[in-house]
């Protein structure tokens, strides 16, 4: 009898918890190995490419002062979500995100596909002191950017480090980069970087922004 065996387990604590140690590496290895595998061949989506010279820095300075602490740049795929920030976010979007920017933390709104929603002017003043143009903000401000300027040979050296590492740059791009960041500052990489969010690199099965949040799989309704 089976369960003769299971009132042995059960009234011996050690015994149950190295079972139980056992059967949860078990289903902890069956959920993340296949994951594991994937990764590796996760291939960017049509239209995503590598971060051209000034975008790349934009990157940096982004990680570097801490946006992703108060920013998400993952939309989930709940109707909630993606009416109010576009198409969901997929992980062919981000393989040339290093680190990625997912993220969770929403103090200010996700960003994943912010580019083109405000001007390059609007950006610069929000940037520049948040509340300029939203008076309630609670952003903070980050005026030094607009006079640090970019180091052209940093940028290549991290273009050849990126196609170490996959990252298909080829030699007249990273011959290009110097004259692409030239009097260049940090707050102009950012923006540019901040405009591209979601424009470059929105799957578009669908034309329209309010047309692709209907067919998240979160969404209710008559969905084909
Ligand atoms: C302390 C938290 C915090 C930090 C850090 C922060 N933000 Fe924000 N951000 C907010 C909040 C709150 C808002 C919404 C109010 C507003 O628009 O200012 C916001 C709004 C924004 C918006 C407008 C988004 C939209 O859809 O309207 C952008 C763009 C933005 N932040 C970029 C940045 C960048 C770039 C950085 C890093 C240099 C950064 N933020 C750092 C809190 C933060």
């Amino acid at each position: 009898m089976a369960y003769k065996h299971f009132e042995f387990i059960e009234k011996h604590a050690g015994l149950l918890a190295v079972l139980t140690a056992i059967m949860v590496s078990l289903g902890g290895l069956a959920e993340i190995t296949p994951l594991f595998m994937e990764a590796h061949s996760v291939k960017a989506a049509p239209g995503v490419q590598p971060y051209d010279p000034l975008r790349l820095i934009g990157k940096d300075v982004y990680v570097a002062n801490g946006c992703y602490l108060c920013h998400s740049q993952m939309i989930r795929a709940l109707r909630f979500e993606t009416e109010r920030y576009g198409h969901y976010s997929t992980a062919e979007e981000s393989v040339y995100d290093r680190p990625f920017q997912w993220g969770s933390k929403r103090t200010g709104p996700d960003l994943a596909r912010v580019g083109g929603k405000y001007s390059d002017e609007w950006q610069r003043l929000h940037l520049m002191d948040p509340r300029q143009v939203v008076p309630q903000s609670n952003m903070p401000g980050y005026p030094w950017l607009a006079h640090n300027k970019i180091d052209a040979a940093d940028v290549q050296a991290r273009m050849r480090t990126l196609r170490k590492l996959g990252d298909p740059y080829t030699d007249a791009q990273i011959a290009a980069a110097p004259a692409a960041v030239k009097d260049k500052t940090e707050m102009d990489a950012l923006i540019a970087y901040l405009q591209g969010l979601g424009i470059d690199n929105e799957p578009r099965p669908t034309a329209s922004k309010t047309a692709s949040a209907s067919e998240a799989p979160g969404a209710s309704g008559a969905t084909p």
